[in-house]
């Protein structure tokens, strides 16, 4: 299996996520996977080429995706992940730090969630097929640090995602 981890980082949290969901596949397919690990900026038609499976991970920018990964999800052809398996991921706030910032970003939240759902849906919209459900992983502020114990956790989400397709 082809396997091409994108993602994209203001501070680098979300590329310590990627590495480490980049590892956890790596474990879990041995000599049967190949495995790649790129920045969305450095990503182009020829790395998206004979993919299998197709990770898709953004820092939160208000509740949506950053701009070059939107950009490359918008750019994908209507049926360019037919057969691809897909799945998205995040980072984001704490639960405890948006309830303590106040009713706006705490009603917004509410109303407009963050960025591995959208992601998700718009690897599903250009045909592929869902691999496991969109995860977040949380940093304690603005430009980090990643909460303790969450890199592991995106290598164990990493692993669980050869077993998917996950029920719409
Ligand atoms: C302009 C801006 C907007 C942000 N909007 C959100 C948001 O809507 N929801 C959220 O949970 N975190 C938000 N954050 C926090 C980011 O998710 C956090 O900076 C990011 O996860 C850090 O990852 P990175 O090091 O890969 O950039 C925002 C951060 C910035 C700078």
């Amino acid at each position: 299996m082809n396997a091409l981890i994108v993602y994209e980082s203001g501070f680098g949290n979300t590329a310590k996520i990627a590495q480490a969901i980049g590892e956890g596949l790596t474990t879990k397919l041995g000599s049967t996977g190949h495995v790649e690990v790129r920045a969305v900026a450095d990503v182009e038609a020829v790395h998206m080429a004979n993919v299998d499976m197709l990770v898709v991970g953004s820092a939160t920018r208000g509740f949506r995706a950053m701009p070059v990964t939107k950009a490359l999800l918008k750019g994908l052809s209507a049926k360019g992940l037919n057969n691809v398996k897909v799945a998205a991921f995040d980072t984001r706030f704490t639960e405890e730090k948006i309830r303590t910032s106040g009713w706006l970003l705490n009603t917004m939240v509410k109303l407009f969630g963050y960025a591995a759902k959208p992601i998700a849906a718009a690897l599903v919209k250009k045909g592929g097929v869902l691999a496991a459900t969109p995860v977040g992983f949380y940093v304690d502020d603005i430009e980090g640090p990643l909460l303790a114990g969450e890199e592991t956790r995106a290598a164990e989400w990493a692993s669980q995602l050869v077993s998917g397709p996950v029920p719409a």
